[in-house]
């Protein structure tokens, strides 16, 4: 009897485990399908290109039109234009620039993003007074799914302990009605050291179970070590990469300018937004009130069109201090100007960063958002390749080593690859085999290439 309630519990709690992997991968399923596909349009909670996301498939069902949503996701101008929908007239009544039509999406993935829309909660602002913001909006989403991981194993050793309890208790009470003379030795351990003996298969099954539990953990954990993706920390100014670097196209490297030469690519000094903005006072979303906030910081007097001088004739500023997004450990050294430099890789920020021009403020793209854009015309224009690791993590440094081929006609650096490829004949043979030339085959999977 005993056994199989030891039997029957093992199976609950592997049902449980099972049950809730499935939920939360349906989840996340929502959440890549929707970062894949509609975030460079739609927030869940803000109106942007797209209007916010969030409980508007109960908008469309309050409205009698549970189906034709899907309709809508899968071909919005079809839907238009058939007349039969109220939602799609309104929608397109407020923006007429039709949204992309998302056939490619089956109804069950379309569901899934709704689900992921509807239980999305805003990250905390993980920003402490005026220092660098160096948390990880992930951390809110692991701790609540730890939490069910420990409810589960609670539940099961709880449920052991009871039942082995009260088996020794029944052999107990047996055995003294039996006028046996009870072990003294007879301890809980060996009690059940002997049980496990016996039912080896359960114990099997235990084991097996714990080492699995605790492997997915462990492994989870290191893989969400570092996982930095999709992070974008609150800014002290409204800035806009899409006004700037998307509508008015100012290239990346204006502001960013000392990444071509050096380890950094910086954030732009106020003097540089004040090349423009000690003339441009207004901008179309927020009127005056942030553009407001560079001409204080830059000490500048809009009225005087002049700065503002101490009695020493210098400047009175007061820098902007805008919290950083990416953040690499201490023990890893890269480098921009080497990976963006036309004489070294020469390749494009958009690879490691996103399409940018459609974001706001910066933030740590997915890599489902770069491989999307890589499939654009524009990003193969660009040369993106689709890379799988998540991004800033060693993998996807070392993936990218190793199938970022290098371009061996560009300027300059012929003569440089030639010289390392000389020194390594195992390259060299390997190079005429494929006659292809990776960042790997020169080395750059040396750990100390990347390493303090
Ligand atoms: C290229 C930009 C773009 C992409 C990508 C995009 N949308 Fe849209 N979406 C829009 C715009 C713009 C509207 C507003 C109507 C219009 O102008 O077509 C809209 C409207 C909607 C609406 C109706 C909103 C309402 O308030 O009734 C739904 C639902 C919707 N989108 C779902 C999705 C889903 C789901 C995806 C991803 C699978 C997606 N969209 C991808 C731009 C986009
Ligand atoms: C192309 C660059 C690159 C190379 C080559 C490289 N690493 Fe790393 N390594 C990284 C980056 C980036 C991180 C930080 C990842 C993170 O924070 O998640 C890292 C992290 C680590 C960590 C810390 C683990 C962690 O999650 O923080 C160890 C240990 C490590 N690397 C060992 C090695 C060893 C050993 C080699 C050689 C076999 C090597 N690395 C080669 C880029 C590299
Ligand atoms: C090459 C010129 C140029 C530079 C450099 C520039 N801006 Fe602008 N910015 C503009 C123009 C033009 C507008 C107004 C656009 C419009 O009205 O459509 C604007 C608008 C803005 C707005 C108002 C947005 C809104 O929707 O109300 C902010 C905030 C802003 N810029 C911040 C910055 C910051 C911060 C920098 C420096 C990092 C910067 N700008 C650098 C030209 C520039
Ligand atoms: C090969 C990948 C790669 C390319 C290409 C690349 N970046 Fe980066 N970028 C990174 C990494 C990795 C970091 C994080 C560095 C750190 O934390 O030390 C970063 C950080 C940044 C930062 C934060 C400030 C800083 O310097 O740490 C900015 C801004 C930036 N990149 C802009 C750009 C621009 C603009 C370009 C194109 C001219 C570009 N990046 C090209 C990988 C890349
Ligand atoms: C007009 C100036 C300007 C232009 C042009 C510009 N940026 Fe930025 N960028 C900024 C400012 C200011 C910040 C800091 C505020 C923020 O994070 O948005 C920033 C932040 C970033 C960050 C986040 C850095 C971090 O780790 O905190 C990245 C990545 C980035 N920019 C990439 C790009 C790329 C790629 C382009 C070209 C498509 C580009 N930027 C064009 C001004 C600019
Ligand atoms: C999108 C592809 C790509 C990604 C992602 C990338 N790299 Fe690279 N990296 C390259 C290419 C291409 C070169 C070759 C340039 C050269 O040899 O000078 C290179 C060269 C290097 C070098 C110089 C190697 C040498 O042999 O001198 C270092 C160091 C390096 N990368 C570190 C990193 C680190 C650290 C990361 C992750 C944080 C990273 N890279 C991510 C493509 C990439």
């Amino acid at each position: 009897m005993v056994n199989k309630l030891i039997k029957f519990s093992v199976k609950i709690t592997l049902t449980l485990v099972l049950a809730f992997t499935a939920f939360s991968s349906f989840s996340q399923e929502g959440e890549k399908l929707f970062k894949a596909n509609c975030a460079s349009c739609h927030n869940p909670v803000k109106n942007a290109t797209g209007p916010k996301m969030q409980g508007v498939l109960q908008k469309w069902t309050d409205a009698g039109e549970e189906e034709l949503i899907y309709q809508w996701v899968s071909n919005p101008s079809k839907l238009y234009n058939s007349g039969k929908s109220k939602m799609a007239k309104a929608i397109w009544d407020w923006s007429p620039t039709a949204m992309t039509p998302q056939g490619h999406l089956s109804r069950e993935e379309v569901e899934s993003i709704f689900t992921y829309v509807d239980n999305y909660a805003p990250p905390v602002a993980a920003v402490g007074a005026g220092g660098l913001a160096t948390g990880n909006d992930k951390s809110n989403e692991a701790d609540s799914s730890d939490y069910w991981w420990w409810i589960i194993s609670f539940i099961l050793v709880f449920v052991l302990f009871a039942i082995l309890g009260v088996r020794r208790e029944l052999s107990a009470a047996v055995a003294a009605k039996e006028g046996k003379e009870i072990d003294p030795k007879s301890t809980f351990a060996t009690n059940a050291q002997q049980w496990f003996l016996r039912n080896w298969f359960v114990t099997m099954l235990l084991v097996v179970g714990v080492a699995l539990f605790s492997g997915v953990e462990l492994f989870g954990r290191a893989y969400q070590l570092g996982v930095y993706e999709d992070y974008m920390p609150s800014q002290p100014v409204a800035y806009s990469h899409k006004l700037h670097a998307g509508k008015m196209g100012i290239e990346c490297k204006y502001c960013h300018h000392s990444a071509e030469k050096s380890k950094h690519a910086g954030i732009p000094s106020v003097n540089v937004c004040m090349n423009c903005h000690a003339i441009v006072h207004e901008g179309p979303e927020y009127g005056t009130e942030e553009i407001d906030k560079l001409h204080k910081a830059a000490g500048y007097n809009k009225n005087k069109q002049a700065y503002n001088l101490d009695e020493f004739g210098d400047r009175i500023e007061k820098p902007i201090v805008w919290n950083k997004a990416h953040n690499l450990p201490d023990h890893v050294y890269f480098s921009h100007a080497q990976h963006v430099h036309s004489n070294t890789a020469n390749i494009d920020c958009r690879q490691c960063h996103g399409p940018v021009q459609t974001y706001t403020l910066g933030r740590v793209s997915t890599i489902d958002e770069v491989n999307a854009y890589a499939a654009t015309d524009d990003g193969m224009e660009r040369g993106l390749i689709q890379l799988t690791k998540p991004l800033l993590t060693m993998g996807w440094c070392i993936e990218c080593h190793n199938k970022k081929e290098i371009d061996l006609t560009s300027s300059g650096y012929y003569e440089e690859i030639h010289k390392r490829i000389k020194l390594r004949a195992d390259v060299n043979n390997k190079i005429f085999e494929d006659d292809k030339v990776t960042v790997k085959e020169l080395g750059g999977w040396e750990c100390a290439k990347c390493h303090y």
